[in-house]
Order: C-alpha cells, then sequence, then structure tokens
C-alpha cells in the first residue's frame, strides 16, 4: 500500500490525474488491484465505479496480475489467413494456459490482439515490446527462449 500511496502522492492526489496513478500502479505491480483503486476513490474522490470503467475499458490495464512477458498474438484478418489461429494454438499448448491467462510462475501471458498494423509481415506476434513477423509454429519454441 506504501507503494500505491507513494504514486498518488506523485501525482498530488489530483483527481484530474487518476489515469496516471493507475498506469503507475500498472506498471509497478502488473495490474490494477481492487486495493488500489479503492486507494486512489480515498484520495481523490473520484468514484471507484468511474476508476474500474477505466480499468475495464482501457486494454493496458488489468485487474489481475500479468506475466512479466506479454505476448500477443495477432488474429486480424491478413494474420489469420497466414494462419493465426495456429500460432495462437501453439503459443497455448507450449505455455500450458489459454487465451488472457497468465502461467503459474507469473512469466507470460498470452493474449490475442485485432491488428498490430504491419500486415505484411503476417503472421505476426507482438511479445513486450517487440515485434515478430512471419512465424510458423516451428519458430515459437525458440522464441520463447529468449524471453526465459
Ligand atoms: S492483421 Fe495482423 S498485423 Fe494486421
Amino acid at each position: 500500500m506504501q507503494n500505491i500511496d507513494k504514486i498518488i502522492d506523485k501525482w498530488n492526489a489530483d483527481p484530474d490525474y487518476v489515469i496516471e496513478m493507475m498506469q503507475d500502479i500498472q506498471d509497478e505491480l502488473r495490474h490494477t488491484p481492487r486495493e488500489a483503486l479503492e486507494q486512489i476513490t480515498k484520495r481523490t474522490k473520484v468514484p471507484l465505479a468511474r476508476l474500474y470503467h477505466i480499468a475495464t475499458f482501457y486494454k493496458s490495464f488489468s485487474l489481475t496480475p500479468q506475466g512479466i512477458h506479454k505476448i500477443q498474438v495477432c488474429t486480424g484478418t491478413a494474420c489469420h489467413v497466414k494462419g493465426a489461429p495456429n500460432i495462437l494454438d501453439a503459443f497455448a499448448r507450449e505455455l500450458e494456459i489459454k487465451i488472457g491467462e497468465t502461467t503459474e510462475d507469473g512469466k507470460y501471458t498470452l493474449d490475442e490482439v485485432r491488428c498490430l498494423g504491419c500486415c505484411s509481415l503476417a503472421p505476426v506476434v507482438m511479445i513486450n515490446d517487440d515485434v515478430y513477423g512471419n512465424l510458423t509454429t516451428k519458430k515459437i519454441k525458440s522464441l520463447l527462449e529468449k524471453y526465459k
């Protein structure tokens, strides 16, 4: 809770900066827990319902802990046509999790995304801030090795 208060202090508990506070908390804790939202409400007087609306509207926030490495498999049209469903299945099998889940060791979270904006490289996967194109299911194991 001390870290959360420090973050709220950084923004002077100003209600105009609740999104910034939530972003800092998300970065620090890899999620935005209920206790943090309650503390922001307590300190800024911004209603808890509004904070939940923000936390569930923006994809950058998560109410549950996220993995250290966020894997986003593009399932937009171009990637879908080039085999994205197989790529997604291969990641799920390799990590033994479903879409939206995080591995037990907290290392990886698997998600799908609609278009990463580089369709000519389809099928595309983004891991943290790194983009990988022309993927095949055979490359996935070695790709994950980079993030161990
Ligand atoms: S559809 Fe996958 S990058 Fe655009």
